[in-house]
């Protein structure tokens, strides 16, 4: 039994993520959802506060928060922002908010960009 907790403890360090890194999956799982309830024409709700975490999380790499990021959150959080000022045109803003994830991990992080062109709203 004490040798399973030993087991346990040592796999979830093994998986701990930045705290960018599980905001960008919190993002990432939201706007899936927020995906089906425009697809499917339901209300979409309200700006997900969290989202401006985007800002101060700690960073796997804190070298990567440069000007170019910060830019580049401003822009997608303003892109996702519309979605909800603007619900009529909630598809529009919402992949326009896609392209801005992409735009940034294009220069920032690659690896996900297949995931995240997943959410585009066809
Ligand atoms: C301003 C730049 C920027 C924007 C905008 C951005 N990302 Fe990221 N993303 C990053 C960086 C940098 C990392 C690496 C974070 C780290 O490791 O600390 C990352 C990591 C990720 C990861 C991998 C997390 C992991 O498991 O390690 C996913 C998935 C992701 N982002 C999805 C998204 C989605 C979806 C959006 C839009 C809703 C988005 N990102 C918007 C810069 C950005």
């Amino acid at each position: 039994m004490v040798k399973e907790k030993t087991a346990e403890k040592k796999e979830f360090k093994m998986y701990e993520m930045s705290e960018m890194a599980a905001l960008m999956e919190q993002m990432y799982v939201d706007n899936m959802r927020l995906k089906e309830r425009i697809t499917s024409g339901d209300t979409i709700g309200n700006f997900p506060q969290h989202f401006l975490k985007i800002h101060a999380s700690a960073m796997t790499d804190e070298s990567e928060n440069d000007a170019f990021f910060k830019e580049q959150a401003a822009k997608f959080l303003k892109a996702q922002e519309l979605i909800y000022k603007d619900s009529v045109n909630a598809k529009m803003h919402f992949n326009d908010a896609v392209s801005s994830c992409v735009k940034c991990h294009e220069q920032k992080c690659e690896g996900p960009i297949p995931r995240i062109k997943k959410l585009y709203i066809k």
